[in-house]
């Protein structure tokens, strides 16, 4: 089913790559370790998967501007998720089922295969909206070949329906998809098929007891966990009003833990809870790797806020994915960490001292990198505040008395200082992740999460301790490894 202008809609995106790529590599916020786009704007992981002893990832992308237009997916693949190889564009949008983008999707292994489904997005000319689920298949993992649709919209909701997440069990292929009402509702349906061609609706995924009807006006992006015997519905949902230190981005991600029926949808879970705490983080994906290990990316980025400022626009490129993270669930929380391969990005061992402090500021002279990776151990802490700081705007600061940890940036739009937080009793570990233009903070080994871009003067050299109290602690940081090349 290839459409005639499939090739050539690819070559005129490597042509962008030919004609623009040297100018993203000068970019001084360019990334060294994060996935970004060759050139354009990147935004939703796709297709994440492990085939063939390669971990493949796909992602959303408009390679011909720093803006959101009719999206390809763009591929790559890895050996060990920290070095990254580019394949040729796997899909573009240039089908009547797709013609206004190949819009977010994911990827199955069937029969030596690679399958993925995604969503055709279609506009009329008066701007309406058709959304079809389809396939394309792929014999080496490489070149795909367009099916076309599968299922469109059920009876009941809009045409914003889209993002199909597909997985097995036992015999049984199921998918999740985002939705969203008549009544304007966001919601995620439940399907499932014998053969993966044909789709049967389960149902809405919701908790027949205490349904969560009126949460936000589109949920993009779902993706479901299983862990043992539980479940773990992760989405990001659309119109949530911000509450106290929660939903303070303009749209959100987070998950909802429990136990969902396969036979009816209903899903007996407990509240939902925001998956980062920071200010770029979006329409996360997830796959089980050869391991078994739960591997998620997500969009550092968010659609909209603060997209026009990005100062990377002047080089031609917007937008990066998280570090790949792994994903365990205690007592129905969701624990993110680095995996453990990204210890190969460490180059020099920059610090390692263990010391104890009583009210005082320590400067940490010698760093002087673009890339650090920084552990930081809590032994003990008596006092009201310690605060952490990398760069003049760029701080973490916990607060004892409060039970607060926030994370303190310099605007992109405006300059100006801008915090999240989120509560927090104790602070026994900080492992962060800063590179160019961007941080990633994991609280005691994953229990919350900050990411965030950041747009500082590089390299970073004002680590700086400031206690408020006595202090006894171990600290470690490395120099990283520039591997996206
Ligand atoms: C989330 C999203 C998805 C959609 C894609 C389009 O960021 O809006 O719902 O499929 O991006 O690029």
């Amino acid at each position: 089913m290839l459409h005639k202008d499939d090739q050539l809609l690819k070559e005129q995106a490597n042509e962008q790559i030919r004609e623009h790529g040297s100018l993203v590599q000068r970019d001084p916020y360019r990334l060294h370790y994060h996935v970004m786009p060759p050139v354009g704007l990147l935004n939703d992981p796709n297709g994440l998967v492990y085939f063939n002893q390669l971990y493949h990832l796909f992602f959303q992308w408009n390679p011909f501007q720093t803006d959101h237009g009719s999206k390809f997916w763009a591929h790559m693949t890895s050996k060990d998720l920290i070095h990254w190889e580019w394949q040729p564009i796997a899909l573009a949008p240039s089908d009547p089922f797709d013609k206004n983008g190949c819009y977010s999707g994911s990827a199955i292994v069937h029969e030596n295969k690679l399958y993925l489904f995604y969503t055709g997005n279609v506009r009329d000319q008066a701007g309406n909206r058709e959304s079809n689920q389809c396939l394309a298949i792929s014999e080496d993992g490489i070149t795909f070949e367009k099916k076309g649709p599968l299922f469109t919209v059920p009876e009941g909701y809009t045409p914003h329906f889209r993002d199909p997440k597909v997985w097995k069990e036992n015999d049984m292929w199921y998918l999740v998809i985002g939705a969203q009402t008549e009544h304007l509702q966001g919601r995620a349906l439940l399907y499932k098929s014998q053969n993966i061609t044909e789709w049967q609706l389960v149902g809405e995924i919701s908790d027949k007891e205490k349904p969560l009807t009126d949460f936000g006006y589109m949920w993009e992006c779902p993706d479901l966990l299983l862990f043992d015997n539980q479940d773990v519905l992760l989405f990001s949902p659309q119109g949530i009003e911000p509450q106290a230190y929660q939903y303070h981005n303009i749209y959100q991600t987070g998950y909802l833990s429990g136990v969902l029926d396969r036979q009816t949808a209903n899903f007996n879970h407990q509240e939902f809870i925001e998956l980062d705490n920071g200010f770029d983080f979006y329409a996360p994906q997830t796959t089980v790797d050869g391991q078994g290990r739960r591997i998620m990316f997500g969009w550092m980025g968010l659609p909209e806020t603060d997209e026009a400022f990005h100062p990377t626009k002047d080089y031609r490129w917007i937008h990066a994915m998280t570090i790949p993270r792994e994903l365990t669930l205690k007592q129905g929380i969701l624990y993110q960490q680095p995996v453990k391969e990204l210890t190969q990005l460490r180059k020099e061992l920059l610090l390692n001292q263990q010391q104890k402090l009583v009210d005082e500021v320590v400067t940490l002279h010698e760093i002087h990198h673009d890339a650090l990776e920084f552990i930081f151990q809590v032994h003990a802490f008596k006092g009201k505040s310690l605060e952490v700081s990398f760069s003049e705007h760029t701080k973490l600061v916990f607060n004892k008395e409060m039970q607060t940890l926030t994370l303190h940036r310099n605007s992109i739009k405006s300059y100006q200082s801008e915090a999240r937080t989120t509560d927090l009793q104790e602070l026994t570990e900080l492992r962060v992740y800063l590179d160019a233009s961007s941080i990633e903070v994991f609280v005691n080994q994953g229990e919350k999460v900050f990411s965030a871009r950041l747009f500082d003067a590089i390299p970073y050299h004002e680590l700086t301790l400031q206690v408020n109290g006595t202090l006894d602690y171990h600290l470690q940081a490395w120099s990283l490894k520039n591997v996206m090349k």
